[in-house]
């Protein structure tokens, strides 16, 4: 199970997190990843000057839109699950 999260903290709520997670979840339900990725808030990663943060696994990626989602499915959320046996 990889797990996304995604910053709801004042700044990045402010910033426009709620937009992230839709994104997110319309790419989730496009590829069917239900199942097999767990989606949810988290707090301040005191990066809150650099725009939204979002978490693959333990990897965290800052100033994140919703503009940026499709490439971040792209370039490391379908990669990392691939690399997870228990995510096949
Ligand atoms: S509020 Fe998101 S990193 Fe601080």
């Amino acid at each position: 199970m990889l797990t996304i999260q995604v910053c709801v903290g004042s700044s990045c709520f402010l910033r426009g997190s709620k937009n992230v997670i839709a994104e997110i979840q319309k790419l989730m339900d496009e590829f069917q990843l239900d199942d097999r990725v767990l989606l949810k808030g988290s707090f301040c990663h005191e990066k809150c000057t650099d725009g939204v943060t979002v978490m693959v696994g333990e990897r965290l990626f800052t100033g994140v839109r919703p503009k940026d989602v499709e490439a971040l499915f792209e370039k490391e959320i379908l990669p990392a699950m691939e690399g997870d046996p228990e995510c096949l």
